[in-house]
């Protein structure tokens, strides 16, 4: 062989083996795979993470195979995208808001904070499975909050609707007397996590019960109302006065606000998974309020209900299915069922469930608790994803929690893989649904607040989230992704503060 033709022979070999490498590479690791460390821990050095990403365990064929159909590339993403703008324009407009079903639910908050709110208020928060309430005082220097949680036990969730607030109204007199507020008159502002229909700020009308809550005759009912029935009936009416009710989205977003004035979008990806936005008042067909100046209004999306009408068939997988029929809401809040807090860790587990029966887990030999419904939390699924590389510590005492003792190293590196395919696919929806906002907006740098146990606890949500929303916003929008804190609870007192100052009720 001539010199020349050795050069090119070496040339075109050495081209195809690292085309060959890069395609394994991104067949076994994608850039998402990656390892990253969660949030707060002490970083890797650089060494490390190149070092772990080369050595990344591998996964079988066959497991990947079959949990193919989480994956969701950015065609697919953007479709979800465009789908997701055509249910928010039906929701907003008056003639199809009925069918619709992402509902777009026009709020009666017009402005963001200014910062300068001051006073002090209470707030209570019924957005899950737990009741907060709190003692919120903004001064000109500082806010200073005060909390409690208190439970809601499941006979409560799925009892009677009159039990389920006289509860309510229990724990604020309780927290009243702890804190020495009982010679006190306190503004309340109440943040209820469930789709309602809003009459003004103080009143909303429940659409349906949402994340596992069921409970009789409150459903087309005014909350507010019920509320403050059951404050009547625990006697303490004259110490307690309802100023505002937000869905805890919009508190997500108020509280965000607070500190960043371009906030523009609130999110919560918790026990359920909502956004609201601000859009132009004249583009909310159903807003009948009185333009306060802004122009603008507050709409609660309810994103969760999303694919209801089986626009999301086309990536739901069976086991999707599987989990919707054992729900107390079956067929509805399909959206929310892929992505949310409630449901994540049962998603895990119905995958574990079934390789195991097909013997691709843990020898083929499960546990009365793998087998059992409810019994792998989503925090399970962020505990193996925060275990260092390479190790399975979290993974390891989970798995002997729910009595898999025989499970081996593969299996460690299995489960995790199986935990990373579907929250990775729940912050990837979350992403198609931020930037579909981002580019509905279309303002050229918008904060978005966003708060909820799993953007919290999950180690790499929020990279994920990062990452895809970068893909899919309209080039020139800046964003950024901020954590919320408490803001369920702030935002309705900074609501009741604004509601006072302008003795808007
Ligand atoms: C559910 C509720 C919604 C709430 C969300 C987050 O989707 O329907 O109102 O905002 O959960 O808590």
């Amino acid at each position: 062989m001539k010199p020349i033709f050795h050069k090119y022979f070496i040339c075109i070999a050495l081209t195809v083996f690292f085309y060959k490498c890069n395609s394994d590479m991104q067949e076994s690791c994608r850039p998402s795979d990656v390892y990253k460390p969660p949030r707060g821990s002490i970083p890797v050095d650089s060494k490390e993470y190149l070092k772990c990403n080369k050595m990344r365990p591998v996964v079988p064929a066959k497991i990947k195979e079959k949990l193919r159909s989480f994956f969701l590339n950015d065609r697919t993403l953007l479709e979800i995208q465009r789908r997701l703008l055509i249910d928010i324009n039906k929701g907003l407009a008056k003639n199809t808001h009925d069918t619709a079903v992402v509902k777009c639910y026009v709020t009666y908050v017009q402005d963001l904070p200014t910062g300068n709110e001051e006073g002090k208020f209470l707030a209570l928060d019924l957005s899950g499975a737990g009741l907060r309430i709190l003692l919120v005082e903004f001064t000109k220097e500082n806010v200073e909050i005060r909390s409690k949680l208190f439970s809601i036990p499941k006979h409560i969730m799925l009892g009677s609707g009159e039990h389920l607030f006289d509860h309510v109204a229990d724990c604020v007199y309780k927290f009243m007397k702890e804190e020495n507020l009982l010679a006190e008159t306190l503004p309340l502002g109440f943040t209820f996590g469930f789709p309602v229909i809003q009459k003004s700020l103080t009143s909303g009308i429940l659409r349906r019960w949402t994340k596992g809550f069921n409970c009789s005759d409150v459903e087309g009912h005014d909350v507010v109302q019920l509320l403050q029935n059951a404050i009547n009936r625990r006697g303490i009416e004259g110490h307690v006065k309802v100023l505002a009710l937000i869905n805890d989205t919009i508190g997500t977003l108020l509280s965000s606000a607070f500190q960043n004035p371009d906030t523009r979008i609130g999110v919560i990806v918790s026990t359920g998974t909502n956004a609201c936005y601000l859009e132009k008042q004249r583009r909310a067909e159903l807003f009948d309020g009185i333009n306060m100046g802004s122009g603008n209004v507050l709409i609660n999306s309810e994103w969760g209900a999303f694919g209801d009408d089986g626009s999301l068939d086309f990536i739901r997988t069976s086991f999707d299915k599987e989990l919707d029929d054992y729900t107390v809401n079956p067929g509805k809040q399909l959206h929310e069922k892929m992505i949310s807090g409630m449901y994540l860790g049962e998603l895990v587990r119905l995958v574990l469930e079934k390789f195991t029966k097909e013997g691709l887990l843990f020898k083929g030999v499960g546990s009365d608790l793998l087998f059992t419904r409810d019994r792998f939390p989503s925090k399970y699924v962020s505990d193996i994803e925060a275990d260092r590389f390479g190790t399975y510590t979290n993974c390891i005492e989970i798995l002997e929690e729910l009595g898999l003792k025989q499970a081996t190293e593969q299996d460690y590196i299995n489960v995790r893989y199986i935990c990373e395919c579907i929250s990775k696919r729940a912050a990837y929806l979350v992403a198609s649904g931020i930037s579909a906002l981002l580019n509905r907006i279309s303002e050229s740098k918008v904060t978005v607040g966003i708060d909820g146990k799993v953007y919290k606890y999950h180690p790499h949500f929020h990279n994920l989230l990062v990452e895809k929303i970068s893909h899919l916003v309209k080039p020139g929008i800046q964003f950024e992704l901020k954590l919320a804190e408490d803001s369920n609870g702030m935002g309705a007192a900074l609501i009741a503060a604004v509601a006072e100052q302008y003795n808007i009720i």
